[in-house]
């Protein structure tokens, strides 16, 4: 195994990967085309993060690699940090402190308020924001949700017909969408306005889909009590880095640097998620949760003696060939599972007696054949 402590550019990581089988990388290394292209021994690449922009799917699939991430490692850190922050907004924390740390005692009742029995309302009901409903039904909230997909209601969280429906029922709005593009600017004045007075706003989903401006007039006017972002349109790149946004300096809003999802915890989940994945697929071909390739384990089959992990393009007959080829050399099959995905098609295949080199050959001379792996 070979590490490197900082990302390597295309030209770097091309000769690294020079016979390596498994590549791991964090979000700053971007694994191009031509990267791909120039890399045959590779047989996945574990992102040691939540996306994959960095790394081109499309190519991967035509090639036979498998991508696998870590889409739930920091879902838990992400709903704490919200819990974390409802309670800090309703209880106006933020103000407390601040007042205190500038040398001032303001002991007040007056715009604090307890969670217990105030009503959440959760925009984008998924991994986080089913997660949130969960924790804070046990703190003793009301959960209102509204996810442009029919989402199975966890608890006693209520699933409404518009998101403004929501904003017009919620003492506190946590947006958990996605960020496809057509959310951006999903929240903003109008939105702002059909919220009640009071309410307090959190956004740590992504960047693009609140009107910071509209926010801050929002804030500035009264009309919210109180706001936390942890993520911004445009965002520093580096540690250190200068931090600008309308947002700062205002009462009772909460700045985070997107550390949402940061956390050791979520880091060590990240690290044993990701690696577990690369370890099964070379070891078995498993390529559950792959984002790329089609989906499949397949269990040892009783009486197995080895396993062929056959990917091709998707194409009629691909799996009748594979077993003509096999029974024509007396090879008897003894489990299989075949699963495809737009062009792309894998099949598992375990055998009971041993596969020649004369099935392998003929399997490999295919043109549908994109890689050919024999496991045991
Ligand atoms: N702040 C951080 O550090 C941090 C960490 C992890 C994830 N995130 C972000 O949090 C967000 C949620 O993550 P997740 O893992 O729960 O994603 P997810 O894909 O599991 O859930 C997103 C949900 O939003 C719904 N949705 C999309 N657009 C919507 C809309 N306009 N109205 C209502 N519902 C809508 C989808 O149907 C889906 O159910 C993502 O944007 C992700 O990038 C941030």
């Amino acid at each position: 195994m070979t590490a490197h402590k900082t990302a390597l550019d295309e030209d770097e990581l091309i000769s690294a990967l020079d016979g390596v089988a498994l590549l791991g990388i964090r979000s700053k290394t971007s694994v191009t085309k031509k990267v791909l292209s120039a890399a045959p021994s590779l047989l996945a690449v574990g992102a040691y993060s939540i996306g994959t922009n960095q790394i081109a799917l499309q190519k991967a699939s035509q090639l036979g690699v498998a991508v696998f991430n870590a889409p739930f490692s920091n879902t838990r850190s992400v709903v704490e940090l919200a819990v974390a922050e409802i309670i800090a907004l309703t209880r106006r924390m933020t103000e407390r402190d601040r007042s205190l740390h500038s040398g001032v005692w303001r002991k007040s009742a007056t715009g604090s308020h307890e969670v217990r029995g105030r009503t959440l309302g959760i925009v984008g009901y998924g991994a986080i924001g089913s997660q949130l409903s969960v924790l804070a039904e046990s703190l003793g909230m009301s959960v209102v949700f509204f996810d442009l997909e029919e989402k199975l209601a966890l608890g006693n969280a209520q699933r409404l017909e518009s998101m403004e429906e929501l904003l017009e029922a919620a003492d506190v709005i946590s947006v958990h969408v996605d960020g496809r593009a057509s959310n951006a600017g999903l929240i903003g004045q109008a939105e702002f306005a059909t919220m009640r007075p009071g309410a307090v706003f959190i956004n740590l989903s992504r960047g693009h889909v609140v009107d910071l401006a509209a926010l801050r007039e929002t804030i500035e006017s009264g009309h919210l009590a109180g706001a936390a972002v942890d993520v911004f349109p445009s965002e520093p790149k580096a540690v250190g880095d200068p931090f600008a946004s309308e947002l700062r300096g205002l009462p009772n809003v909460i700045l985070t640097p997107h550390v949402g999802g940061s956390t050791e915890e979520a880091q060590v989940s990240i690290g044993r998620y990701v690696s577990g994945k690369l370890r099964d697929f070379y070891a078995n071909g498993s390529t559950s949760m792959s984002v790329n390739l089609p989906n499949l384990t397949l269990d040892p089959a009783v009486g197995a003696v080895g396993r062929l992990a056959h990917i091709h393009h998707n194409i009629p007959g691909v799996l009748a060939w594979i077993n003509q080829a096999m029974a024509a050399h007396s090879v008897n099959i003894a489990g299989q599972v075949l699963g495809t995905r737009g062009e792309v098609g894998y099949v598992l295949t375990d055998f009971g007696s041993p596969l020649g080199d004369q099935v392998l050959e003929s399997l490999a001379a295919r043109d549908e054949t994109v890689r050919l792996r024999l496991l045991s």
